[in-house]
């Protein structure tokens, strides 16, 4: 497992997005440079949906004006239709990621429709995207359990998987949004949706709800897996996934992928101001095990 790892950032997204108290524009794009300078080469600024669904993700076009000045940076945006997409190309993005869901219950939720006609509305947003020389991402929420139909069967997940990619989007990244996965649960549903998509175009969304997020990264690891999206601090969950918690932290993966040696581009000891600039923002510490024992040795260095 000697080689490169690449980490999507997705704390602006998908941290912010299920904050009680929204946070301005100002500090939202406080957070996303305090994450360049850490080196982070990915990062989801923001999202184009209804301000009425998710109001924190409001005037995400502003976040993304505001950093989008970085030409050796990837800035990703969510849109769900051809409205967030239209937006989205007007605030200058050059990479769109769609969503849809493996359960029904879970599609109805989120973006009020089905699965299959989420993928009939990613459709023309592809098909304008390939036009415009912009990349899609996609993404597959509840591939190892849904808050509404409870368990999902591989063979659902490999579906929307394969549809996404068949429509051209160049990487699909398998959320566990409500963070139940386990390690071999993991394995077993990258084998399946890898007979359709290529493992090197898969990523791991994972969210740390049980605690297994980083042990199911390894298992992904170990099956050739070699994209992870994390948030900084831990932060994250989605308004639609009830008693789901934050994504695996981003400072947990480094710290990990660097006793492995393997390289991800990012700064550990900046990736933790990071992580520290946006705890003060929302008034918590980080729940990061990484990020507290650090912060500990710092402290425990100052007192001496
Ligand atoms: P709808 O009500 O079916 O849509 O919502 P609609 O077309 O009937 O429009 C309703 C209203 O929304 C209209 O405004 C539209 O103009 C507006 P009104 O006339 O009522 O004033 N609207 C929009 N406004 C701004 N941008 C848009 C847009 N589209 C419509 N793009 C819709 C459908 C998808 C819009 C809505 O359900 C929605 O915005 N959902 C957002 C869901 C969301 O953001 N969830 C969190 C992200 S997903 C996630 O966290 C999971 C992930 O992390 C992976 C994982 O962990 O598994 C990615
Ligand atoms: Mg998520």
């Amino acid at each position: 497992m000697n080689d490169q790892v690449r980490i999507v950032e997705v704390g602006p997204r998908d941290g912010l997005q299920n904050e009680k108290t929204p946070i301005s524009v100002e500090d939202r794009v406080a957070f996303v440079e305090a994450l360049l300078a850490a080196g982070c080469p990915i990062i989801e600024v923001g999202s184009f949906v209804s301000p009425k669904a998710v109001p924190q993700m409001a005037s995400s076009e502003q976040v993304l004006r505001a950093v989008n000045h970085h030409p050796d940076r990837e800035f990703h945006v969510l849109v769900p239709n051809e409205k967030g997409y239209d937006a989205a190309i007007a605030a200058g993005a050059r990479v769109v990621a769609v969503f849809a869901s493996a359960s029904e219950g879970f599609s109805r939720a989120n973006i009020n429709c089905t699965i299959e006609e989420s993928i009939e509305r990613f459709r023309p947003v592809l098909a304008r995207a390939k036009a415009d020389g912009i990349k899609v991402r996609g993404y597959v929420s509840c591939v190892l359990g849904c808050p509404y139909d409870g368990e999902v069967r591989p063979s659902a997940v490999t579906a929307v998987a394969k549809a996404l990619w068949e429509q051209g989007c160049y990487e699909v990244s398998l959320g566990d949004t409500i963070g139940v996965g386990t390690p071999a649960k993991a394995r077993a549903l990258l084998r399946a949706v890898a007979t359709e998509v290529p493992m090197a175009q898969l990523a791991l969304h994972f969210h740390d709800t049980y605690g297994q997020a980083l042990a199911n990264i390894y298992a992904g690891l170990e099956e050739g897996a070699r994209v992870i999206d994390a948030a900084a601090g831990g932060l994250g969950g989605c308004p639609y996934a009830p008693g789901a918690t934050g994504n695996v932290a981003t400072e947990d993966v480094v710290y990990m992928l660097q006793g492995m040696g393997i390289a991800t581009g990012i700064d550990l000891p900046k990736l933790l101001a990071a992580t520290n600039t946006v705890s003060r923002l929302i008034g918590r510490p980080p729940v990061s095990r990484v990020a507290a024992a650090l912060n500990a040795k710092i402290n425990a260095k100052a007192r001496t």
